[in-house]
């Protein structure tokens, strides 16, 4: 057997290559001893929006804060409808269910893992009052022909990119990053996250004044300026300073840290062409970012199993479409109700990836991989 160990991440292997840089920002913030937003949030929210083009950035404790709060500042309540993806992780459809509103869920189309664009118009209603697209695994959905179903409608887009940190989509033949392309995106730097805090940290992006003077004020107990004066009931949901001076020093390799996801996940495409595994194909008119590399497989837990065994970690994201989640069960769908989405939620399996995830690791997981095709 072999002594082999290829992990799933490794975050230390990426601390490591900025660790002086991390501990200086950190010191930063406890000699100022401002430990709640601030300057290093405020720099953090500015180089950010800036790095995707949009006009503002609110920086929030979690991703799920930021989807929340993009919806409550479009006014959506109870007696809502709100449209989004069954193959996720839960956060989208848990910041529409805070709000009151109906998650309705659309299937993906299997090939991109995204939300099916031709079936989301004939789910648009009287009460839809947003669509909140994933770009799942960092692969950014159409949203070209998203914005095109949304605009005739009407309806506002609150994009999900807590998986898709510099994802892009040609839109009218310009390049344009995911999050920047509706009416607001959201963001998770939850520390596996492609751009990643020490802890918890979200962001909303916006290019409305108005959505942002009020996701501001939502932050933060819902106070503008005047202290202890609050015209609504907000919500704690404030970024520490650790975090923005962390997410600070880890933007500057962004792109860096991209091109070396996108490196791996070519040499993958390469390493496994011959196999009947399905690799993730690449959607025109965007690029991926791949925080998952994920394969398809018919017995997929076999080849979990197999890979295991031989020292290669692997993960299932995600094992039960959201819907059939205990916590939506009394919505009543069943099985056949999302044909796309239960086949990835049985097939889908990811394969290590992250920027510092050497060659050599990858072609042995490949070689397993193939190995286990052979003796399957
Ligand atoms: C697609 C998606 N949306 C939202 C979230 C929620 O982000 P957070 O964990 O920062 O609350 C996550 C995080 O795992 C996610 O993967």
């Amino acid at each position: 057997m072999s002594t082999t160990k290829v992990p799933f991440i490794d975050l230390q292997a990426q601390y490591r290559s900025i660790r002086d840089e991390i501990r200086q920002a950190l010191d930063r913030v406890i000699d100022s001893t401002s430990f709640i937003l601030g300057e290093e949030v405020g720099r953090f929210e500015r180089n950010f929006a800036k790095y995707l083009d949009a006009k503002y950035c609110v920086a929030l404790n979690s991703g799920t804060s930021a989807l929340h709060l993009a919806l409550v500042a479009l006014g959506i309540k109870e007696g809502d409808e709100v449209i989004t993806t069954p193959h996720s992780f839960i956060a989208p459809a848990e910041a529409i269910s805070y709000t009151g509103a109906r998650p309705v869920f659309v299937d993906i189309d299997a090939e991109s893992f995204n939300l099916d664009i031709s079936r989301v118009r004939g789910a648009i209603t009287q009460k839809t009052k947003a669509i909140l697209p994933v770009h799942l695994y960092g692969q950014p959905v159409d949203m070209s022909g998203l914005m095109e179903v949304a605009g005739e409608r009407g309806v506002p887009v609150v994009e999900d990119a807590a998986q898709a940190h510099g994802a892009e989509c040609l839109i009218s033949g310009a390049w344009n990053k995911v999050g920047a392309i509706g009416k607001i995106g959201c963001f998770s730097f939850y520390p596996t996250k492609n751009l990643g805090a020490c802890g918890e940290g979200g962001a909303v992006v916006t290019d409305s004044l108005e959505i942002f003077e009020k996701v501001r004020m939502l932050r933060n107990h819902g106070q503008k300026d005047a202290q202890y004066h609050h015209p609504f009931v907000g919500y704690n949901y404030r970024m520490t300073a650790f975090q923005g001076a962390v997410l600070g020093v880890k933007l500057k390799r962004l792109n860096e840290w991209i091109e070396a996801r996108r490196s791996r996940a070519a040499l993958y495409d390469e390493e496994l062409k011959d196999t009947p595994l399905k690799t993730p194909g690449t959607v025109e008119g965007t690029k991926g970012v791949y925080h998952q590399y994920v394969v398809r497989a018919k017995d997929r837990e076999g080849l979990k199993r197999y890979l295991e065994e031989r020292g290669i970690e692997t993960g299932i994201y995600y094992p039960l479409p959201i819907p059939f989640q205990g916590a939506y069960r009394h919505m009543g769908y069943k099985k056949g109700d999302f044909p796309a989405s239960e086949t990835c939620a049985r097939e889908c399996l990811s394969l290590p990836i992250y920027p510092e995830l050497a060659g050599k690791d990858i072609r042995y997981v490949c070689a397993n991989i193939r190995d286990w095709v052979k003796s399957a």
